[in-house]
């Protein structure tokens, strides 16, 4: 466990206690507020280079990465995989020791393995590796965001004065997990997060999509879908991962939505100040109804918007801090 990230790689939530999530949301607050300026830059990693190594798809995590470090005035090495010479049969390996051969301080990537982060941190040792998502492992800073949304929203409701509150939101909140969690690492970030800061964390899924050692995870699992909805006081939605193979663990995707998607007469089951979650991309009809996705309910853009500020805590946290350097 470690009590903070400065200076560190960032592979897992698991990894993090308490103070050291606080720290980074804390940090993220103070980008917030950089976020809505005219010039949304600070000179806190000028003259370092981040490589953005995305092995696998993305949009918003992507694209929120590289907009943190360029707000954070760093230098961008984009590998475009699918026209690099991995497709030569480059191994991971000597790809990295390449791509650190041209100098840089830290890698963002994702991969289609889980471990693929902790590997790639052995490789290069001196350089600062986030882990953008890998396999069903780990997507730490989906975790993160998710969390500073709640808070953010939490805050704002109860006219908290500022963040040093911000933690204490968490003590005793509902949190409710639907969907695919056995292939899900956003499930398993999510839920490192919302522990750690001290909510109540219970699952619902069909049997099959349950991850085996369920026993081992700090949740609890949900027996009636609908009364778990009445219970929540968020309920963050997850995508069947059909490229790892979810569609072969449920008789059909109308037999999914029908049990255990938020339908609009679902939703109406929800405390009236529940949020609805979804770390994106969406099936819409599937896990979530294209109407309550869109409702006044769902925080979905607002995770997206807030990917940017917690993005570059990290960054900052990981980067400038290993040196002493940087302000923000
Ligand atoms: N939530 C998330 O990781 O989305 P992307 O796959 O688009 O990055």
């Amino acid at each position: 466990m470690t009590s903070s990230i400065r200076g560190e790689n960032l592979l897992s939530l698991n990894d993090l206690d308490r103070d050291a999530i606080v720290e980074v949301l804390d940090t993220a607050e103070a980008f917030v507020e950089v976020n809505r300026r005219t010039i949304k830059k600070v000179p806190a990693l000028k003259g370092r280079v981040v490589a953005s190594l995305f092995f696998e798809e993305s949009t918003r995590t992507r694209l929120s990465f590289e907009t943190a470090a360029k707000r954070l005035s760093a230098d961008v090495l984009s590998l475009a995989v699918a026209s690099s010479s991995m497709k030569k049969g480059e191994s991971l390996r000597d790809t990295i020791a390449t791509v650190d051969a041209l100098g840089i301080d830290a890698v963002v990537m994702r991969h289609q393995s889980s471990g693929a982060a902790l590997q790639v941190s052995r490789y290069v040792p001196h350089v600062r590796v986030i882990n953008a998502g890998d396999g069903l492992h780990q997507h730490p800073t989906q975790g993160l965001l998710d969390a500073f949304t709640v808070r953010q929203v939490l805050a704002e409701r109860r006219g908290a004065a500022g963040v040093e509150t911000g933690s204490e939101l968490f003590e005793g909140l509902r949190v409710l997990i639907v969907g695919d969690i056995r292939h899900s690492r956003v499930a398993r970030s999510d839920i490192a997060a919302y522990v750690a800061l001290g909510a109540e964390v219970r699952v619902a899924a069909p049997g099959t999509l349950l991850p085996e050692f369920l026993a081992d995870w700090p949740v609890g699992v949900v027996d009636d879908f609908d009364e778990a909805l009445e219970w929540a006081d968020v309920v963050a939605l997850l995508r069947l991962q059909r490229e790892r193979g979810s569609g072969s663990f449920v008789p059909s995707l109308g037999e999914f939505t029908t049990s255990f998607g938020l339908t609009v007469e679902r939703a109406r089951r929800l405390r009236t100040d529940a949020l609805i979650m979804h770390p994106g991309p969406m099936n819409r009809g599937v896990e979530i109804d294209s109407l309550v996705a869109d409702s006044a309910a769902a925080v979905i853009t607002r995770q997206v918007q807030n990917g940017v500020p917690i993005r570059m805590a990290v960054l900052y946290l990981c980067v400038a801090g290993s040196h002493g350097g940087g302000s923000q």
